[in-house]
């Protein structure tokens, strides 16, 4: 089944809001698909239901978690729906977080650990702690400055930004608003010229990596969006097409059929590190290896794709192991603590993506919200790292993290 963009943010489906349609030429030839109608959920220029959040101010941040119920008090019913959802019963959404408690921090007491130091590399990229903002399409509908605030905060904050190829701006606004290091995420498109385009100008414009999602190939189903009963908000498709010759219309359709072909297109056109989103289960993750991708990373998009497939830590440590050091290995959904970060490491991650709580430390504070939330993590992890025993971040491996078993924890 073929599904544009629009659609997918007509079902609330995996790549928001890119499709917001602004008021330039592709955007419109998305609007004038069919496949839009005036149906809750859809698309809609009118824009008076979104006031939309122009906040930028520093924010407390005592506990991330504490942070949905704030932003749900000033973002737009349908933003904070779209945002805080998951797909069908949404038990992987609360498993991501549940199974996390699965697994406990065992610490190694009189380590003489003074200071540790959380800052960390990946793909060379210097980190100020093991957690960057995960891709997240159309952030227009969390605030104002759309994905320009969000990846002046991150970077700000000291971390990795990763760009969602749905963003309300385009790619090249985004690369220029932040100050530190950013990555590409590319929803693969069906026309192999757009999805050179976008390979290119991800290069182009000084992004490091591409991450191919690969769990949102056609629509997820997701009923908070469609129970708000309002249009979804037009807010511009950053990154409509440039490309002489290729129709708009094609370009806005995602492939379905993704297969390893159209990873190697990525590796052999842009030359940079690929990472495969969406891994969660050894099997696949073993096959990725060996199809040369530089990262796997553990995801069931923040239980927002397939509901009842793995939460993301317990998925992991079988990752971890089929990919045996031969590739980086990320992960993301559920991730709300320094100790949840540091069970992560663990278990064998090498840094840990953060979706949600960034949204909304933007729409409460813009950059500065998204500092706080930072910070906060930045102040929870040293904290576990300072009592656990751990120096560094390198130092933290399987033997500072144990299942949890209600009897006995370790056996006897
Ligand atoms: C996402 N996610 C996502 N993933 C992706 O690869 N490309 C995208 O464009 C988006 N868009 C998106 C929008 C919104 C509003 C959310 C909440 C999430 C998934 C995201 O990258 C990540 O996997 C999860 O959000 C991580 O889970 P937590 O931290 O939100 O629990």
């Amino acid at each position: 089944m073929a599904m544009n963009r629009r659609d997918l943010l007509m079902t609330g489906g995996g790549m928001a809001a890119a499709l917001a349609a602004s008021s330039s030429g592709p955007v419109l030839a998305q609007n004038a698909s069919p496949s839009v109608t005036a149906a809750a959920g859809s698309g809609s220029n009118d824009l008076a239901v979104y006031a939309a959040l122009t906040n930028e101010k520093k924010i407390n941040v005592t506990n991330l978690r504490e942070l949905e119920a704030e932003a749900k008090k000033i973002l737009p019913p349908y933003s904070y729906a779209y945002i805080s959802g998951g797909a069908g019963d949404e038990w992987t959404m609360r498993e991501n977080e549940a199974a996390l408690n699965r697994w406990v921090v065992a610490p190694h007491y009189l380590a003489g650990v003074k200071t540790p130091d959380i800052s960390h590399t990946v793909f060379g990229a210097k980190m100020a702690l093991p957690v960057f903002t995960a891709p997240m399409g159309g952030q227009g509908i969390a605030h104002a400055g759309k994905e320009a605030t969000n990846v002046k905060g991150t970077n700000e904050a000291g971390t990795v930004y990763v760009n969602s190829s749905v963003s309300n701006i385009t790619m090249e606004e985004i690369a220029a608003a932040g100050s530190g290091t950013k990555w590409f995420q590319i929803y693969f498109p069906a026309d192999r010229g757009y999805a050179r385009e976008l390979l290119q100008r991800a290069k182009a414009s000084g992004h490091t990596t591409i991450t191919v999602t690969v769990d949102s190939t056609t629509f997820s189903n997701r009923e908070r969006p469609v129970r708000v009963g309002v249009p979804s908000p037009n807010l511009g498709a950053g990154n409509g097409v440039k490309t002489a010759g290729i129709d708009a219309r094609t370009a806005a359709v995602q492939k379905a059929d993704l297969n390893w072909d159209d990873v190697a297109f990525c590796m052999k056109e842009t030359g940079l590190p690929v990472i495969i989103k969406g891994v969660l289960t050894p099997a696949f993750a073993a096959e990725a290896v060996k199809h040369g991708v530089a990262g796997v990373w553990v995801s069931n998009h923040g239980g927002r794709a397939i509901d009842c497939s793995s939460p993301a830590i317990a998925a992991l440590p079988a990752v971890v192991k089929a990919v045996n050091k031969k590739a980086v290995v990320f992960v993301d959904g559920g991730f709300r603590r320094g100790q949840d970060i540091f069970r992560a490491l663990a278990l064998g991650a090498d840094a840990v993506g953060l979706g949600r709580p960034v949204l909304y430390g933007m729409a409460l504070g813009g950059a500065q919200g998204i500092q706080a939330v930072y910070a906060r993590l930045k102040t929870e992890l040293t904290m576990v790292m300072q009592l656990a025993g751990t120096p560094n971040i390198k130092s933290i491996g399987p033997s500072y993290v144990s299942s949890y078993d209600p009897i006995s924890t370790y056996s006897t």
